[in-house]
């Protein structure tokens, strides 16, 4: 079983992320490690550690407690999608058993225990892995890859009209990924995240209704703010789509390119530089997507969550 270790700020869509890994029977995900992003890294954490003992999985998959600062952060959090909590107001009285174990250190054990069986799936901030690679360099051919909800390359941002959130709230982190050298890094921008629209229609074709219900509070203001921004139909399953491509890369068409991170414009700061005229490529990026295919797939594996009321637990449905 593919190993997995996800990097979240949770946040409406790492929520649905967790739900899909927790889904999936065909990956493990070994542990998820939080940070500062949509929300304040003690609220990303509160947020994670609630998804899983909501699904039942609090034995299982451990939750570590990251950076609280990313590198040269210009403060942005994104409330106005996540609401206020990250999780539209949900679960708010669920209480969990974890204590705040650092992140950091647990994942660079990890890497040395499992040596290139690890995917990392990071859709946040990318402080955590940054700071890894700087504290034990030697973790770094032993990742197998790493794959980023990150970037906007031939799409406008969503925090400037240049950048991504990702990449806007920590791009010195992402300029230490990709100067980093791993064996494999994959960048899966808004170009193709937001192209994966969840839908009202979409959600009610999960069978549990519990499943259901908690999916259509969860993203209500999220779908309400793709109607009234862009007239949309759904919201944008940006980092299901990057846990996603651990699962079948096939989903995305990527190109091998040169990114660079744009670190001093005034307009454009955040800003995914690409450049396909250069022999120096470092990472592969996402520029076209299967959608049908990638929502069939991901309502497919929320489908396979059913939660046992009585006892709070998750059953896979085989
Ligand atoms: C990214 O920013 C966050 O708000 C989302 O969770 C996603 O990781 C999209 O730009
Ligand atoms: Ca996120």
């Amino acid at each position: 079983m593919k190993k997995i270790i996800l990097d979240v700020d949770t946040g409406v869509d790492d929520a649905i992320a967790i739900m899909l890994g927790i889904g999936d029977p065909t990956i493990e995900i070994i542990g998820i490690t939080t940070v500062t992003g949509n929300v304040g890294v003690d609220r990303a954490f509160e947020n994670s550690c609630r998804i899983v003992r909501y699904f039942g999985q609090e034995q299982k998959i451990p939750v570590y407690y990251g950076a609280r600062e990313n590198l040269f952060e210009r403060s942005v959090r994104a409330f106005e999608v996540h609401g206020e909590d990250g999780l539209n107001g949900m679960l708010p009285d669920l209480s969990y058993n974890n204590t705040k174990r650092p992140a950091i250190t647990w994942l660079i054990e990890q890497i040395k225990k499992f040596p290139n069986e690890i995917t990392f799936v990071g859709t946040a901030p990318i402080t955590n892995l940054a700071l890894a690679v700087k504290l034990a360099p030697e973790i770094i051919p032993l990742i197998k890859e790493v794959i980023l909800m990150t970037g906007a390359f031939e799409f406008p941002g969503n925090v400037t009209s240049t950048a991504e959130f990702n990449a806007y709230a920590a791009p010195i982190a992402l300029q230490i990924i990709l100067d980093t050298g791993f064996q494999s890094l994959k960048l899966i921008g808004l170009d193709v995240t937001t192209k994966v629209l969840l839908s009202q229609e979409s959600i009610n074709k999960i069978q549990d209704p519990e499943t259901c219900d908690f999916l259509l509070a969860l993203t209500s203001n999220y779908r309400k703010l793709y109607q009234r921004l862009y007239n949309l139909n759904g919201c944008a399953m940006h980092d299901p789509l990057a846990l996603g491509i651990a699962i079948d890369a096939s989903f995305c068409g990527f190109e091998h390119v040169q990114v660079s991170m744009e670190l001093k414009g005034e307009h454009t700061y955040g800003q995914t530089v690409l450049n396909r005229h250069t022999k120096n490529k470092n990472a592969l990026v996402a520029t076209s997507v299967e959608t049908e295919r990638v929502i069939n797939y991901l309502v497919s594996q929320l489908n396979r969550l059913k939660i046992v009321k009585t006892k709070r637990e998750i059953t896979k449905l085989h």
